[in-house]
């Protein structure tokens, strides 16, 4: 197992070392994993290519050390706790031996169908078990698996099966949130209507009772995974090869492909995973994120599977069937660690503080919170209701680009304060400089978050395009790698992440592009312009704000709103949908035609005082109607 440590002295020790003697501090961690064949370099790597390699020309397969290496030791112990939508439904226990089993069938399963090393395959499902197995599965095979979050509509699945030319989908037939049951392979037939001519083969796992006729190219589940054998040959990887590509949302145009290579993401998910959460054998562990997600690639799948511990899933949703089911869960299963997103905090808090009373917390040991930024009224509940002031909190900064946990409190180690995500992780480097790339030196300030040296699983690449990611993360400032967050550090040097300086925004933990959601509104065919910002929201963090001019036309008002978020829903899905649509007459511009956000983004958070000097407008003059409209 990777180091965990115990002490300040230890957090200390490791992060001098990391930074004095890196491939030294990550060559200790790698050593602690099973290889076929070691690494012939530690680290090579430039941000200006960029090229970063690590642990090149090692051997291995991930799964071998998430699964097998663990038989002996805990075969018998659970590995995936699941916990069902229903709360009426059993939960499931799979043990490591039986997990292992299982993805072995799966592997073999997309074996049978055609699936090789190399290939991408892309899994669009609910929260089950399954999903896991996949995931596994694809690695098992070193197929590349590229996660498609279920929420997502069949334009934005077909995007991505088309990015990544995958040749399978693995899909559920429906999908249990609360009191919905939403059709799945409904949405995969829709993508398909669309083109996605690379697929090759559609394996459908059956999550309901309901019946479902199944073409030539589809294959149930059950038909073609529960009849293979229980053992497969993990294939032997190079440590730089592709894991995963997973989307994410940029500033500008189609969401683009991250990807992550198996030895490096296999250090930094496990090393991250013991240190911030302080697991401890015997613990449950639970993230309430979507395996859709970078969190629960990172933290529900391979993170804790390699570290052997016992990891929760969660097929529901937190309201379902009422606010106190996230209680009802840590009490039922005795769950030490907890990490969810900040918003799931507001939107419980908001439900009142009798409702987490009515349950038995006492065996939290661990809060954590990841996706936005914290406000202290949120991070307070949390400590006083949920932790009763014993649990610390762990505000853990990261992104889908750095596929582990960067800066966080260490529970027990370090001191926390509200907001704060607090010290960066060994290994990283943090940097703060001013619009200009100035190094900001000392502590008290505010800036641009980067970093200056590689980790073991930053980014490699976005899929199909190297050039994009140069350009988003390595060509701002020169030899850094910029993370789009403003941030501050304070006296005691402590880093508080405030958001995104980009023309992204956080709604409900979800990243999103302007550019993508205006896009999106610019396919309704009364829409001339939009022009899309984030505006401050009680319990999403921000809210999505569009103003869209439109023709001339007899439809009222009502009706356009409604139609354009029905066309968001169509091309991006439910999350991107705005929450306030005003029709405006122009958009504020520059003489150079740039829209100035500046100025909407003081609308929609209604700080009209505040517009700043509009006088250099092309037309000023509209700023006025707009305010003079605005829904705030
Ligand atoms: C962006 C990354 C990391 C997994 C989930 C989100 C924001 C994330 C925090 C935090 C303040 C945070 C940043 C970042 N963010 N965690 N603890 N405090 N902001 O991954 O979708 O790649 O989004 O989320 O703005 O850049 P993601």
């Amino acid at each position: 197992m990777t180091e965990q440590m115990k002490s300040l002295e230890e957090y200390k020790a490791s992060y001098k070392r990391s930074v004095e003697d890196p491939e030294g501090f990550w060559e200790d961690q790698a050593k602690t994993f099973h290889w076929h064949k070691p690494w012939d370099t530690v680290l090579k790597w430039n941000f200006n290519e960029p090229k970063i390699e690590w642990f090149q020309g090692g051997k291995l397969n991930i799964t071998e050390n998430c699964l097998d290496r663990h038989i002996a030791s805990r075969g018998d112990q659970v590995a995936i706790l699941w916990e069902a939508n229903d709360p009426d439904q059993p939960s499931e226990a799979i043990t490591y031996r039986q997990l292992l089993e299982r993805v072995c069938q799966c592997a073999n399963a997309l074996k049978s169908l055609g699936i090789q090393k190399g290939d991408r395959v892309v899994l669009y499902m609910p929260m089950v078990p399954e999903l896991a197995v996949a995931v596994l599965a694809c690695a098992r095979l070193g197929a590349i698996h590229s996660v498609v979050f279920a929420g997502f509509s069949a334009q934005a699945l077909a995007d991505r099966v088309n990015d990544a030319s995958a040749k399978m989908i693995i899909c559920s037939d429906f999908n249990n949130r609360g009191n919905k049951v939403i059709p799945v392979k409904a949405v995969i037939d829709e993508a398909m209507k669309k083109g996605c001519p690379s697929i090759e083969h559609i394996l459908v796992h059956k999550n309901s009772d309901k019946d479902m006729a199944l073409s030539d190219h589809e294959h149930w589940w059950h038909d073609t995974v529960d009849v293979q054998s229980t053992t497969c040959p993990a294939e032997v990887m190079d440590a730089e090869d592709m894991l995963f590509i997973l989307y994410t949302s940029g500033s500008t145009g189609k969401p683009k492909g991250v990807v992550h290579t198996c030895g490096g993401y296999m250090v930094y998910t496990c090393y991250t995973f013991r240190n911030a959460f302080q697991y401890q054998d015997g613990d449950i562990y639970w993230c309430t994120a979507d395996i859709g997600w970078i969190t629960g690639h990172s933290y529900i799948v391979y993170g804790p599977l390699l570290a052997g511990a016992t990891t929760m899933m969660f097929e529901g949703v937190p309201t379902y069937p009422d606010y106190g089911r996230f209680w009802q869960i840590v009490e039922k299963h005795k769950v030490n660690q907890f990490y969810t997103a900040p918003t799931a905090i507001r939107a419980l808090m908001a439900a009142g503080d009798d409702i987490p009373a009515a349950y038995d917390l006492s065996t939290l040991k661990v809060l954590g919170s990841v996706g936005e930024p914290i406000n202290e009224e949120a991070w307070n509940w949390y400590n006083s209701h949920i932790g009763k002031g014993k649990a610390p909190i762990i505000d853990t900064w990261w992104q889908t680009e750095t596929g582990g946990i960067m800066i966080t409190p260490l529970p027990g180690i370090t001191d926390t304060k509200p907001t704060y995500a607090s010290y960066p992780m060994p290994g990283i480097q943090t940097v703060f400089v001013d619009a200009e790339g100035n190094e900001l030196e000392g502590n008290d300030i505010e800036g641009l978050l980067c970093i200056k040296f590689p980790w073991p699983s930053i980014l490699r690449t976005t899929y199909g395009d190297h050039e994009r990611c140069r350009q988003t993360y390595f060509s701002t400032f020169e030899g850094l790698y910029f993370t789009g967050d403003g941030a501050r550090r304070d006296a005691e040097g402590r880093i508080r992440v405030i958001g995104r300086v980009d023309d992204v925004i956080n709604v409900s933990g979800h990243r999103m592009g302007t550019a993508e959601v205006e896009n999106a509104i610019d396919e309704h065919p009364n829409v001339i312009e939009a022009a899309v910002v984030g505006y401050p929201h009680n319990i999403k963090g921000q809210g999505i704000y569009a103003y869209v001019i439109v023709e001339p036309t007899d439809k009222s008002e009502a009706t356009l709103t409604n139609e354009i978020r029905d066309v968001v829903n169509r091309e991006i899905g439910p999350i991107a949908k705005p929450d306030k649509i005003q029709i405006v007459p122009g958009l504020p511009k520059t003489r150079s035609g740039k829209i100035m956000r500046r100025i909407l983004r003081k609308i929609a958070s209604n700080e009209m005082d505040s517009l700043g000097d509009i006088s250099t407008l092309l037309n000023p003059e509209v700023v006025a109607e707009i305010t003079k409209g605005a829904l705030t």
